[in-house]
């Protein structure tokens, strides 16, 4: 089967990025390249008191987001936090909160967060349990297989299926890989049967040729996330949906990142912070073009603002875009040293 051998009925997900897919990218990205159904806000925590802080931020505003498609995330182990914050997002128009049940990091997963939950399947089912006797909003859960083995996920699919969970997205990995090696797609497919909730693939979906690789692999599977493929090729999603194709698109990514940094500017209170998250992007940005590790070392250097943007008209004059390049062209398991 080719891609346009599917039906194209499938959907399309963005994958949250803590420090990469703010407010600010999110509503530009939607304006310039589109093909994804739902985005989600990178993870909210320590939503501790009713109307906190931490939710009184552009992130989640829903004068700058679009409440339809944008799926505001929570990493938590307390089911009155996740009613809060879903109790929240129902005043403000969301319509559906994302538990975070997968965040490899040692900081997170050490503190029984994140993927560091998934060994305790009880204290999963004691917090479905709470969540849904309330039950004030859709609520979909992003998981990968286990904190160590994928087995973890046997004693996890059975709590998972006692719920109304709206949607159970699987990044096919276990915590202790964090992003390295590859997405364990054939353990992903066994487990389908398993399971009887809507459940949406994740995991090194970085071409069209990658998803059409998936799409045989899972023929009952039509609901895909993706993630560092689309922060590399942000026009990877409208491609694999067969939107028109765009011409000029050196030009159009230039005028994207140009303008995602000047409003990032004008919404941060340090004035070089915005560089920082730039250059975040363009540490997948780069992959994409023709000479990579020459992208790479042209942006990674820069620190003042002039300095940044001169970088940037350097690399889209001299460069070429060529497309699609997470994963082909040497990366996936090397981590870019961001402090290089
Ligand atoms: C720097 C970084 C930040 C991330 N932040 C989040 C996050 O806040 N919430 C989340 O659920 N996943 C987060 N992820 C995971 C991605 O959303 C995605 O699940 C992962 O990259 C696997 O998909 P991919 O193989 O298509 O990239 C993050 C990943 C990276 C590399």
């Amino acid at each position: 089967m080719t891609l346009w051998e599917t039906d194209e009925n499938f959907s399309l997900y963005f994958g949250p990025f803590q420090g990469i897919t703010d407010v600010y990218f999110r509503r530009l990205f939607m304006q310039y390249f589109g093909g994804v159904d739902k985005v989600f806000t990178p993870f909210f925590a320590g939503v501790d008191k009713d109307n906190r802080k931490s939710l009184k931020t552009a992130e989640i505003d829903p004068q700058l987001n679009n409440t339809f498609i944008t799926i505001p995330q929570l990493l938590s182990k307390n089911a009155d936090e996740l009613l809060r914050f879903a109790s929240h997002c129902k005043q403000t128009g969301y319509r559906e909160i994302n538990w975070n049940l997968g965040c490899p990091s040692p900081q997170v997963a050490d503190k029984k967060r994140g993927s560091g939950l998934l060994p305790y399947p009880e204290e999963i089912d004691r917090i479905l349990n709470s969540y849904f006797e309330v039950n004030p909003l859709n609520l979909s859960v992003k998981c990968r297989f286990g904190l160590e083995h994928v087995n973890e996920f046997d004693s996890l699919l059975k709590v998972f299926n006692r719920y109304p969970i709206s949607e159970l997205i699987v990044h096919a990995r276990v915590g202790r890989q964090r992003y390295l090696g590859s997405a364990l797609a054939e353990e992903f497919k066994r487990y389908i049967p398993l399971l009887n909730l809507p459940l949406v693939y994740n995991g090194d979906i970085f071409s069209e040729s990658d998803f059409v690789r998936y799409r045989n692999q899972f023929s009952v599977i039509n609901m895909f996330m993706l993630g560092r493929g689309l922060l590399s090729d942000p026009f990877l999603a409208r491609e694999m949906k067969g939107m028109v194709p765009l011409l000029n698109k050196k030009e159009i990514l230039r005028d994207f990142v140009v303008e995602l940094f000047h409003v990032r500017q004008a919404a941060a209170t340090h004035k070089l912070s915005p560089i920082g998250k730039q250059k975040e992007l363009w540490s997948y940005l780069m992959w994409s073009f023709d000479e990579p590790q020459t992208v790479w070392r042209i942006i990674r250097k820069t620190t003042g603002i002039a300095e940044y943007e001169a970088a940037v008209d350097h690399v889209f004059c001299t460069r070429e875009w060529i497309g699609q390049g997470f994963g082909k062209r040497g990366r996936t398991t090397e981590v870019v040293d961001l402090t290089a």
